[in-house]
């Protein structure tokens, strides 16, 4: 039996798109008559403290997200494997996410509206992306797609992980050793690390202190898709207020959503978006989840699995 528990997400559209895969598994949700001991595998997207009680024959956790750092967290988190979502249509919203954010930030797009509002006819002709270096912080599944599609658009791109990495047209770096180095020609720098104890609050003054200075004419930029506990939002609020830094887009939040009366929403150049670069949907996820779970109902190892030990 599989259970989903998918807080905030519409789990009717799930379980509509699961049936043409899963014609013979049983798929219920909460508040549903079944016997919590028949659930062999459950679909978690925000668990609720109780979404694990009695689940005494669970086989298997799938993550709707592809961070799994808040379920890490889960108080009374089981200790089965957990899949994540590693899935084509989630990683092309990241791709069209970063891409869309690099490019309002390569070509000054915050002036320019400001100068359409004001009618100001300013000429200041943004370099060619093959001048402009953007710096990728994570190498994963998000980070390699998104650092191959900035490459083909012509960017100088580099990249960043634990692990070194060798790609075509991308140059690499990997650990504390190099991180400077790879700051020291970023001129636009995007967070798609996992959060963990080495990753939280690495965007920071003194990381943006690193960055390339004389590449974008109003400072370096940085794009955060990642998990708002990577980002120091004073730091940012007080770098983007000197012009440590030139612009910034904030697609999460240390606290979400963003309080009100948060001074990010107003601050000079920063792009805020509510935590929507990219999810998993049902069109495309359904056929993802079915097939990890239908091989392992036939013995089949498990893909992508978190590594507990690594926190990702
Ligand atoms: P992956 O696990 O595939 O990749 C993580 C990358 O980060 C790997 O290259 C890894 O290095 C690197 N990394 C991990 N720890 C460190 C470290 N201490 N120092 C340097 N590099 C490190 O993750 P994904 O690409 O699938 O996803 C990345 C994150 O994006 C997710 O964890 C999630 O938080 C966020 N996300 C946000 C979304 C949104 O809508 N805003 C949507 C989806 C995901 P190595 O390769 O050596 O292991
Ligand atoms: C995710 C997210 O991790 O949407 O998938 O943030």
């Amino acid at each position: 039996m599989l259970l989903l528990h998918l807080n905030t997400v519409d789990e009717a559209a799930w379980v509509k798109r699961f049936r043409p895969f899963l014609p013979d598994m049983p798929i219920v949700r909460r508040g549903d008559d079944f016997a919590p001991s028949d659930v062999s595998y459950i679909f978690v997207w925000k668990p609720t403290a109780d979404a694990f009680d009695k689940l005494d024959g669970l086989k298997v956790i799938m993550s709707l997200g592809a961070g799994v750092d808040a379920l890490l967290a889960h108080p009374s988190l089981p200790p089965h494997p957990i899949v994540r979502s590693v899935e084509a249509q989630l990683t092309q919203s990241m791709t069209d996410y970063v891409v869309t954010n690099v490019g309002m930030h390569h070509r000054a797009q915050t002036r320019y509206l400001r100068d359409q509002k004001a009618k100001n006819w300013t000429q200041y002709f943004p370099p060619a992306a093959n001048d402009i270096c953007v710096g990728i912080m994570g190498l994963g599944e998000l980070g390699t797609a998104a650092a191959n599609t900035l490459s083909l658009l012509g960017y100088n791109v580099r990249g960043w992980s634990r692990s070194l990495k060798k790609f075509e047209g991308v140059t690499t770096f990997a650990g504390t050793d190099q991180f400077h180095e790879f700051l020291s020609e970023t001129d636009i720098l995007v967070n798609l690390l996992p959060l963990t104890l080495e990753t939280e609050n690495i965007l920071n003054k003194a990381t943006f202190s690193n960055l390339k200075r004389d590449g974008l004419k109003h400072g370096p930029a940085i794009i955060n898709a990642a998990r708002g506990g990577h980002q120091n939002e004073a730091d940012i609020l007080e770098a983007l207020n000197s012009g440590l830094l030139g612009g910034a887009s904030l697609d999460v939040f240390q606290t979400e959503p963003l309080a009100n009366d948060s001074p990010l929403w107003e601050a000079p150049n920063c792009f805020i978006t509510p935590h929507i670069a990219a999810i998993s949907n049902p069109d495309s996820g359904a056929e993802y989840f079915a097939r990890i779970l239908i091989d392992h109902q036939n013995g089949k190892p498990l893909t992508n699995v978190v590594d507990r030990s690594r926190g990702y």
